[in-house]
């Protein structure tokens, strides 16, 4: 987060983030400037839904996800596999029937709080397939958080689709953060399903050229990607495809990963077209 604020323009009055995700920027910057216009977007429609639940009718969630947390507190770790797994199963029936309901929602947020590692990642099917975690008093319910990330979120634009989508909000001095999928370091470390659409290298050729796109808008421009130099010195792929951009190698830590050794700091990249770094 030190990194990208550096990125930050002094003001923010108009704010686009096309890969939200858990939403770390969007978040630092609700909290720290009051922007007149937002935009979020991301591709999974299950988070997309649970963001505007979050913003249109918190106490619902909060009362079943309150309820929940009791309930799942009080059972034994083989019973709390066996809620785990219906409830991730249900959530699946959700996911086909593309209805977007509280329930839904309400079954994320409890799913995230009590799968391994936090993590989201669905198979080819579509179907999220995460295993249940370990933890003695997960917090399914932080009601204060949820009411906070709700007023926050009041007056913001959440659209659900592909990233392109975002390019007529976008105009002159509309800061904008990237965060795709990143590039994968090593083909065994290819994690990039979030949802069950790939990105591989030609989605990443695209994005970049949707960047110059929106910079030649009159953009402010910030974006994350891997660094493939970590791996191999001369894989120069985002500097060419990032050409016109500044590219600095920031150190970053790995938070979701299944080995502890995984965790440690590792270059990032920030590719960027203003700002004081
Ligand atoms: C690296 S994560 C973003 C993480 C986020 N910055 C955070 O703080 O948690 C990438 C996000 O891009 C979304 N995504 C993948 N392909 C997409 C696309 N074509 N258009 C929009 N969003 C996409 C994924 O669902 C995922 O939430």
């Amino acid at each position: 987060m030190d990194e990208i604020r550096k990125c930050y323009p002094s003001e923010i009055t108009s704010y686009c983030e096309p890969f939200v995700g858990g939403g770390a920027v969007l978040f630092d910057i609700l909290t720290n400037f009051n922007p007149k216009e937002v935009l979020i977007n991301d591709i999974n429609a299950e988070l997309i839904n649970t963001y505007t639940w979050i913003r249109d009718d918190v106490e619902t969630l909060i009362s079943y996800l309150s309820a929940m947390q009791s309930e799942f507190w009080e059972l034994e770790q083989e019973q709390r596999k066996s809620y785990f797994y219906k409830k991730r199963e249900r959530f699946n029936e959700l996911i086909l029937s593309h209805d977007q309901t509280a329930e839904k929602a309400i079954l994320f947020i409890f799913l995230n709080k009590t799968c391994f590692n936090g993590l989201y990642r669905v198979n080819k099917k579509g179907e999220y397939n995460v295993p249940c975690g370990n933890y003695k008093k997960p917090v399914i319910c932080n009601a204060d958080n949820l009411r906070t990330i709700s007023k926050l979120l009041q007056n913001v634009e959440i659209k659900c689709g592909d990233y392109k989508q975002c390019l007529d909000f976008i105009c002159e001095n509309t800061f904008v953060y990237i965060d795709p999928p990143y590039r994968p370091l090593t083909m065994t470390s290819s994690f990039t399903s979030y949802s069950e659409n790939e990105f591989g290298d030609t989605q990443q050729i695209e994005l970049a050229k949707f960047t110059e796109q929106i910079a030649q808008k009159g953009a402010i421009i910030a974006a994350s990607n891997s660094d493939p130099k970590n791996i191999d010195e001369n894989d120069n792929f985002f500097d060419e495809i990032y050409g016109s951009f500044n590219i600095k190698r920031v150190k970053a830590m790995r938070k979701i990963n299944s080995e502890g050794s995984g965790r440690g700091a590792i270059n990032e990249l920030l590719i960027y077209n203003r700002g004081q770094l």
